[in-house]
């Protein structure tokens, strides 16, 4: 038997918070209902999951070199260090499994800074402002892309 691809889910910085941080925005789902989510699309798919948040950017750095070698799939909100890392973009774009950025929120149709990404120009795809389900659609596009091998 084979074992399970593994995915990793990564969070930044105040997504700890989720719930209880401008709920207007980010909804009312805690960072563990999240993971409810990500843990249900996970096992739809027939893979593993790591889910991890952080409020650090060497963090999240550490993280991704940590998986890079193990991982079939990375699912990332680095949150507000999307838009000020290049440590992070450095970091993912050594990855070779297939990236998803996310964001919970439409970051497009928020404050103007929120409109740049240092990390969408080293990933495979980027979903904005689905919530929760973002995860759920990104965890589906890895599936996909690693059944492809
Ligand atoms: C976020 C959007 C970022 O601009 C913000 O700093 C976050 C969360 C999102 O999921 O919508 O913390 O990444």
């Amino acid at each position: 038997m084979t074992t399970p691809s593994l995915v990793a889910v990564l969070n930044g910085p105040n997504l700890n918070l989720l719930g209880e941080r401008q709920p207007e925005v980010y909804g009312h789902e805690t960072l563990d209902d999240l993971r409810d989510v990500c843990r249900r699309a996970t096992d739809r798919a027939g893979l593993l999951l790591d889910f991890r948040q952080t409020n650090h950017e060497g963090g999240l750095v550490d993280a991704i070199h940590e998986l890079r070698h193990t991982i079939s799939g990375l699912v990332i909100n680095a949150a507000a260090y999307t838009h000020t890392s290049v440590a992070i973009r450095d970091a993912l774009a050594v990855v070779t499994a297939p990236t998803i950025e996310v964001h919970l929120s439409n970051v497009h149709r928020r404050e103007p800074f929120r409109g740049h990404s240092y990390l969408s120009a080293v990933v495979d795809g980027v979903i904005v402002g689905c919530g929760t389900q973002g995860y759920e659609l990104a965890i589906a596009r890895i599936a996909r892309l690693a059944a492809r091998g």
